[in-house]
Parts: structure tokens; C-alpha cells; sequence
């Protein structure tokens, strides 16, 4: 059952436990536009929900995908970021950059399956604290349709997320979302330009790999799996699992447990060797 559909079934009130359930929602805002914005929004007295948890950040590109799925990973159920609009950064070019990031943000949560509507990303300038307000109501809205965030419920989307969360740290996955404002519009070394269409393909193929690779060693770690195990749980065919496990076993991040009959078991090697 989707996200969606989950929510849909249950109507618009969800009971979490005993109590009745409200949306945890954290808003990143950027210093010089949107937390202005909400600053004039609360002095305009433009009523807003409550659900929310306001953090400044100096630019919106400060938001980083690690720390929105750390936030998704303590149980929030939906994260907003506001920024300038796009050629009023402070920063020159900061909310491109953070375009490009929030891409990458939407695409860990969709293989982690966390509903990106969870995610928002909004201009907000100085001078709209209405708009702001408007922006936070249907937000909350949004999240009451949609329930609560499975992370404190689910074990399962509990490791998808964090492994979603160590795929974002990987050298790869920096490298290349870093890189993609400026390979877009000034080119490589040699000044040629990138075709976006072939660079969205390389960064979407990047994710899978880095998130289901940071996904074994998330279930490993948990307990010793073979790798039809692997492929069962994370419901991926067993060759794809095994080319990972050769690459992570070349990279000493994981190996063999136990042997079950013919069949080796793996563990994820942690930090100093042991496993
Ligand atoms: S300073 Fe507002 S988005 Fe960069």
C-alpha cells in the first residue's frame, strides 16, 4: 500500500498510539528571504499552523540531502525549505544549487519509499509573509492527508532511510550533484556542456547503485544475510546483489560471516575491522 493510499484509508486524522495525531513538520529557512518572509508574517499577524519547527540557515543550499534524511530519519513527517527566489540569492547562485540538491533529496526518498511530497521546496521573499503563511497551511494539509512518516513504526523504511541517508554522504553522490549547476551551464574542463537529459540518467543510475549498496551493508549490519536473503528482503534480483557485494567486499565493507551449507553469509564489517 503507498503512502497515499495508506492515508486515504484511514481519513484525515491519524491516531498515532493513543493520542491523536498531528503532522512534525521543520522548515529550513534561508537568513536574508524567507525567514524574513516568516518574520513578517508573524508581525503582519498572518495566522499559520502550529505544526511547524522554524530553523534559520544562512542560505537555503546550506540544506544538505544528509541532513534532510537525518530529519526524516528522527520521525519527521515533512520538511520545507525556503529560500530568495531564484537571481535574488544572497549568495549569487546558492537556490540553483539548491534546486539541484532538492532533486537529489527527492530522489533518495523516492528509493528509500518515502512520499516526496514530504518535501518541499519554496520561494519565498522579504516581503510575502502571507504567502508564507499560505505555503505552511496547505503544507500541513498536505501532511495531515498523507499520515505519519513510517520511520518510528516500520523497521524496514527505518533502514531505507538511513541507508538513503549514508548513499548521500558517498563521494560519488557529492561529487556529481555538486558538480551539476556548473556542468550545466559553464561545461566541463574543456567547456563542453553537458546534455541534462544523459546527466539526470547518470546521477538516477548513481543513486540506485550508492542507496542499495548502503542498503546491504544497513541489513547486514542488523544481522548476517546470504545474498538471495539480501535479494528477497530488498525484493532486487540476486545478480545485482552479488556485483554489489563484490564491489563492497573489494572495498573491505563487508564479509563473510558464516557459510550455510554451500551458501556464505555476510556481515558488514564496522569501523576498526571487527565485524
Ligand atoms: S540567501 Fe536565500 S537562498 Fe541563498
Amino acid at each position: 500500500m503507498t503512502e497515499k493510499h495508506h492515508a486515504a484509508h484511514h481519513g484525515k486524522k491519524k491516531v498515532a498510539g493513543d493520542k491523536e495525531w498531528e503532522p512534525k513538520i521543520v522548515g529550513f529557512l534561508c537568513n536574508w528571504c524567507s525567514y524574513a518572509g516568516a518574520d513578517l508574517c508573524g508581525v503582519s499577524r498572518f495566522q499559520y499552523p502550529t505544526n511547524i519547527r522554524l530553523v534559520r540557515v544562512m542560505c537555503s543550499t546550506r540544506v544538505s540531502p544528509h541532513l534532510v534524511l537525518d530529519v526524516f530519519g528522527a520521525g519527521a513527517d515533512g520538511i520545507l525549505i525556503g529560500g530568495c527566489h531564484l537571481n535574488d540569492c544572497h549568495y549569487m547562485t546558492g537556490n540553483f544549487h539548491t534546486e539541484k540538491r532538492v532533486n537529489l533529496m527527492e530522489r533518495l526518498l523516492r528509493v528509500a519509499g518515502i512520499d516526496e511530497a514530504r518535501l518541499r521546496l519554496e520561494w519565498v521573499s522579504a516581503s510575502e509573509g502571507e504567502k508564507f503563511s499560505k505555503v505552511v497551511k496547505e503544507f500541513t494539509e498536505e501532511m495531515q492527508k498523507l499520515g505519519p512518516s513510517k520511520v518510528c513504526t516500520d523497521d524496514m523504511v527505518k533502514a531505507k532511510v538511513a541507508a538513503a541517508d549514508d548513499a548521500s554522504e558517498t563521494f560519488r553522490l557529492k561529487a556529481l550533484v555538486g558538480k551539476e549547476f556548473n556542468l550545466l551551464t559553464k561545461g566541463n574542463a574543456y567547456g563542453d556542456k553537458l546534455d541534462p537529459e544523459k546527466l539526470t540518467g547518470i546521477i538516477d543510475a548513481a543513486t540506485e547503485d550508492e542507496f542499495e549498496r548502503a542498503l546491504i551493508l544497513e541489513l547486514a549490519r542488523i544481522r548476517p544475510m546470504s545474498v538471495k536473503q539480501l535479494g528477497k528482503v530488498m525484493d532486487i534480483p540476486t545478480d545485482r546483489i552479488l556485483r554489489h557485494i563484490v564491489l563492497l567486499r573489494q572495498n573491505s565493507e563487508i564479509a563473510m560471516d558464516h557459510p550455510e551449507g554451500f551458501t556464505p553469509v555476510y556481515k558488514t564489517i564496522t569501523i576498526g575491522g571487527e565485524q
